[in-house]
């Protein structure tokens, strides 16, 4: 499985890397009850001191203190940051890394081949004749546009690309690696055989994969490349390289399911359109759209995946405070079929009739019901309670309007059921939610800090002991970087220079970052409450590991350590309470 961020990292490599073997291969471990005990290697020590619990994964000096997962005791054995442990674990257990963990001059050598693999293709269709050449201009695309997206024809021998490739000096591995090559009994095959090529590049231009379609109707109809560091499907959307400046200057984007419409569309003179490359629309691809524009037209195929993926696509978009709206084809179509047939015009009113978020949700669910029945309009009311529950109160009123008034059922009756209670879960789960809104609010420190200080230079002094807690995400430590690059420029800084430098996901972050509303003259206030905030969790999460440690003490934990431990904990509640937290 790919990772690529810190919190997924960190649980994945700590499920995959047992404690017991990492430590034991520097320290000599015995079995002592249900722990492992050895000589601590951080400090001297003729007596075993030292304890690794595997049930538990931590290890704990009872001699000088030193504790934590398997992923602090490679970063302190081995003198290393988190990131360099990272790399180290996943190395050893074959654990992929990706996205902002992969090193950056390994992906300045993958965009390379992907360009040249690209420019291959490309010049293959552009030599008269060939199948896939015939394919789209009998599909209605016009050379120029062909052009435009780069189409390309990868023909049916076994090893055209890879030949190519490899010819240019390039290790085939690099190529599996892209998904453009796979390996079978040591021999290398092109992974893209007698199909249509389409390039997928980011907003910065760089080739980052390819979608390869069958001429004809073969199976599977597409073949994508596989993830790689430098193509993550959730972080990209198709076109959106081409159709930006539209985007910008239309202010709405519209987003379809496939290649095809895509190119379509866009050749049809509407420019403002991208695609979600076959999967559900993510928060991340939300997030790039954002960049560009707020308002958003889901335009995906009338049958029932693509309308599912509507629901979910305009539940994605509201979450990140963007305006969809849903449009319908209405004959069934997709909207290539659509606006090759009926043109430009007809495709730009429905996009002009799209219903909003809202209405589009609740006309979702009452397909379900027979309104005439009185039970299934209960049933139906309670289905579009939930509905309203998720949007803002200003809107649920709105539509709590609209309801009363279209299914002839009374105001008070839905405001009754709309605030009632949420039910309240089950204790993992409530343990589960403490713990994600715990990351959540630390990452919402970290943003406002970020924020703050693309304000004012002043607040780029963080205390020591906090920043040392802070900024590990991959995104939230590059843009700390770049904001300290950037010490000599005047504020408020050109977000667009700020970005240059940063990988796609990154450079969205920021600007999410920098459109945070943050009061006037408030600043200072707020800076203090980020920072007593970290130092109250770290307070809490001692607190926490102080409990492990003193339930993996046995009768051969010395009296005194377990008082040091014990004193330390009462010590960390005092200073809570101090902060002003609850334990
Ligand atoms: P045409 O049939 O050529 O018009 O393609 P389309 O772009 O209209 O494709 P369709 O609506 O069938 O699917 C929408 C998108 O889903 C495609 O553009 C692909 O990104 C993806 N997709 C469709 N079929 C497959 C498949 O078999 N495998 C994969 N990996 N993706 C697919
Ligand atoms: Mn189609």
């Amino acid at each position: 499985m790919a990772v690529s961020n810190r919190t997924n990292i960190a649980d994945e490599i700590k499920s995959r890397c047992n404690i017991v073997d990492v430590i034991g291969r520097v320290v000599t471990l015995k079995k002592a009850g249900s722990n492992y005990k050895g000589l601590c290697p951080f400090h001297n020590e003729k007596t075993p001191s030292f304890v690794v619990s595997e049930q538990k994964q931590i290890y704990t000096c009872f001699g000088c203190g030193a504790t934590g997962d398997v992923i602090s005791f490679v970063e302190r054995y081995y003198n290393l940051d988190f990131r360099g442990a990272v790399e180290q674990l996943a190395k050893e257990y074959g654990i992929e890394l990706t996205g902002a963990f992969a090193s950056n001059g390994d992906k300045d050598e993958l965009y390379e081949i992907n360009r040249q693999a690209a420019r291959f293709f490309y010049k293959a269709l552009r030599k008269e004749d060939n199948p896939a050449y015939r394919y789209m201009r009998g599909r209605g695309i016009s050379n120029e546009t062909l052009n435009q997206f780069g189409i390309g024809y990868a023909d049916d021998e076994w090893t055209s690309l890879t030949d190519h490739l490899t010819g240019m000096g390039f290790e085939p591995q690099k190529l599996v690696e892209l998904g453009l090559c796979s390996v079978s009994k040591g021999r290398y095959y092109d992974k893209f055989r007698g199909r249509v090529i389409f390039p997928i590049q980011n907003t910065r231009g760089k080739v980052i994969g390819f979608g390869g379609r069958v001429l004809g109707d073969g199976m599977p109809k597409y073949l994508n490349s596989s993830e790689s560091p430098v193509f993550l499907k959730k972080n990209n959307l198709y076109g959106l390289n081409l159709s930006k400046d539209a985007v910008v200057k239309e202010n709405e984007i519209i987003l379809v399911e496939g290649y095809m419409d895509v190119i379509s569309v866009y050749q049809a003179g509407v420019r403002n359109v991208s695609a979600s490359l076959g999967t559900a629309l993510t928060e991340n691809q939300a997030r790039l759209i954002k960049r560009y524009t707020k308002n958003v037209v889901l335009s995906y195929d009338a049958d029932d995946a693509g309308q599912m993926a509507a629901m979910r696509g305009v539940d994605i978009l509201y979450g990140e405070d963007c305006k969809a709206r849903v449009l319908v084809v209405s004959d069934g179509k997709d909207p290539d079929e659509f606006i090759k047939q009926h043109g430009r015009q007809a495709f730009l009113d429905l996009v002009k009739e799209a219903v909003p978020y809202g209405d589009f949700k609740l006309n979702y669910v009452k397909r379900k019901y027979d309104m005439d029945d009185e039970q299934q309009r209960i049933d139906f009311l309670g289905e579009a309670v939930d509905i309203l529950k998720k949007m803002k109160p200003v809107e649920a009123d709105i539509y709590i309007k609209k309801l009363s008034e279209e299914y002839g059922i009374s105001e008070r009756a839905i405001r009754m059921e709309y605030q009632s209670e949420n039910d309240s879960g089950t204790s993992s789960q409530r343990i589960r939610i403490h713990k994600e809104q715990t990351e959540k609010a630390t990452h919402n420190v970290e943003r406002t800090l970020l924020k703050l200080m693309l304000l004012d230079e002043k607040y780029e002094q963080i205390p020591e002991d906090v920043q040392s807690l802070l900024f590990k995400g991959p995104a939230e430590e590059a843009i700390r970087r770049r904001i300290q690059e950037c010490a000599g420029m005047e504020r408020p800084f050109s977000m667009a220079k700020l970005c240059e430098e940063l990988d796609e996901d990154v450079a969205a972050e920021l600007l999410q970052i920098d459109e945070m509303p943050v009061s006037a003259d408030k600043e200072d206030e707020i800076f203090h409450d980020c920072i007593r905030f970290v130092r109250l969790e770290e307070l809490k999460r001692r607190d926490e590991e102080l409990t492990s440690i003193l339930s993996i003490a046995d009768e051969s934990t010395p009296e005194e350590i377990l008082v040091k431990y014990m004193e330390e904990k009462i010590e960390i509640q005092k200073k809570i309470n101090g902060l002003g937290g609850r334990s």
